[in-house]
């Protein structure tokens, strides 16, 4: 009797290899994620910390500035550090160089007897950052089959996003003992294990192949490829790398890999200059100018942010490998230029309209919720997932961690210059994003490819034989 194919297929070596290789893909995944609950974590738990530190140390606003600022400094560094060191001893290891920075960083920070220390041991946890930024989204990337990959690497902005949580609600447990080390100090536990996890786990393929190291390349697919898959990996791979030159720093210029290079950056500074961070650093007081007096009320809003953020998170890892990155891109911007525009004219022009005054409170509450949804859906996870995965394996280690590093950039700028902004230019502000959201949209309709269900190797091939479709402008 023949078997209903179903069954043949669930009973058969390939079908079972391959839920053993999609269920190690995971873990890899999960574990190199920890950097970006770590990333969330630290950049999120300064705000309720600084409560606390600034009488402690006696702090003017200068060195309160430097206090919350040296992480995106220290990310800036650790982001071209990361592409160097991604390259030289792989992506494995950085991150757990990563790892081993948040731990240092965290100790420090937890003990620091006076501000200077306090502020190093911040540029040590930015470092930590800036690598695991560009070496967690990457290492993921490589490791990922194509008709996966999108969801895998967008697991590492839900990371950032249940860390960003978790620093809110730690901050908020904390508050009333004052207990700025130990909010600082936690962050130890995660860091341990991303150090710990990554040890076990096997390094990229593509960097070993990219080493000459084939027979490393071949067992660590092993784990994550069923057996039928691996051999025509390894010659897509060997076939990318004859044909794109190793990439130094000045070659990331010339005509072959400079539109993929703009591309990257592109995505990477419109993350920013769209307004994320001016939210996720400062909502306690934007919902407190608008009317939302007390500082519970503000923090449980902040709070709520941070749920739908995670939230909104998973409908990217839902949709990204179905639906593509570009369509979640596009509509993310339409729903976030909608919602920064309705903003911007219900605090400047609330009154002349007539909105009751009683409304502007959850009004703002609601269109930042809806601004918070619409990125986390888009920019927040493709973003990050584009900049792994849009460079030829030659050259991506450095291309990603310029791209990094204009992220960074930018996220120092805008969220530097928003309380200065903010006081020169009132709600009309929320325009200047709005306008930041039309040109992302118009960038990424007409410049950034597609880039589902390709494999890294037909996305690299794409850049250079598809002039057309992915601008390959001489
Ligand atoms: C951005 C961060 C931001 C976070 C918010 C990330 O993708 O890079 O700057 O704070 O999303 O969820």
């Amino acid at each position: 009797m023949r078997l209903p194919l179903r069954d043949v297929e669930e009973v058969s070596p390939i079908s079972s290899g391959r839920s053993r290789a999609a269920l190690y893909t995971a873990l890899i995944a999960i574990v190199a994620a920890l950097g970006g609950l770590l990333f969330g974590f630290d950049t999120g738990v300064i705000a309720g910390a600084m409560l606390f530190i600034v009488p402690d140390f006696n702090l003017g606003p200068a060195q309160q500035g430097l206090v919350v600022s040296a992480v995106t400094f220290g990310a800036l560094f650790g982001a071209l550090a990361g592409g160097a060191s991604c390259d030289k001893i792989g992506r494995r290891r950085t991150n757990i160089v990563a790892g081993m920075s948040f731990i240092a960083g965290s100790l420090l920070s937890a003990t620091a007897p006076n501000v200077d220390v306090l502020i190093g041991s911040r540029v040590v946890i930015g470092l930590g950052i800036g690598l695991t930024s560009v070496a967690a989204p990457m290492y993921i990337a490589e490791l990922s089959p194509a008709r996966n990959r999108g969801k895998l690497v967008s697991l590492f902005q839900l990371a950032i996003t249940a860390g960003i949580l978790v620093s809110y609600l730690v901050d908020r447990a904390l508050v009333p003992e004052h207990a700025w080390r130990w909010m600082l100090g936690l962050a130890i536990i995660p860091g341990a294990l991303l150090v710990l996890g990554m040890f076990a786990m096997p390094e990229s393929p593509r960097w070993l192949l990219k080493t000459g190291l084939e027979k490393a390349a071949r067992r660590a697919l092993a784990l994550v490829r069923s057996p039928d898959e691996i051999d025509a990996e390894v010659r897509e791979i060997h076939d990318d790398l004859e044909h794109n030159q190793p990439a130094g720093w000045t070659e990331l210029l010339m005509p072959g890999l400079r539109p993929a290079l703009l591309a990257g950056v592109g995505l990477a500074v419109l993350q920013q200059v769209t307004g994320i961070n001016t939210i996720i650093y400062y909502a306690p007081q934007i919902f407190q100018q608008a009317g939302l007096n007390s500082a519970a009320t503000a923090l449980a809003a902040t709070i709520g942010i941070g749920v739908i953020n995670l939230l909104s998170t998973l409908v990217a890892i839902w949709l990204v490998d179905r639906i593509g990155r570009k369509p979640l891109l596009l509509a993310g911007l339409v729903g976030m230029t909608a919602s920064l525009a309705a903003l911007g004219v219900a605090l400047r022009f609330g009154s002349s309209i007539g909105v009751n005054p009683d409304l502007i409170a959850p009004l703002t509450v609601g269109f930042i919720g809806l601004y918070i949804v619409c990125f986390a859906f888009s920019l927040g996870p493709v973003v990050w997932l584009m900049i792994s995965e849009i460079f030829p394996n030659r050259a991506r280690a450095r291309a990603a961690a310029i791209s990094t590093a204009a992220n960074w950039t930018a996220n120092f700028f805008v969220s530097l210059s928003f309380p200065v902004l903010r006081e020169m230019m009132g709600p009309s502000l929320w325009f200047l994003y709005a306008a930041m959201g039309v040109a992302a949209f118009v960038f990424i309709g007409g410049y950034v490819p597609e880039t589902k269900g390709k494999s890294l190797e037909d996305i690299s091939r794409q850049w250079r034989t598809e002039p057309a479709g992915i601008v390959e402008r001489h």
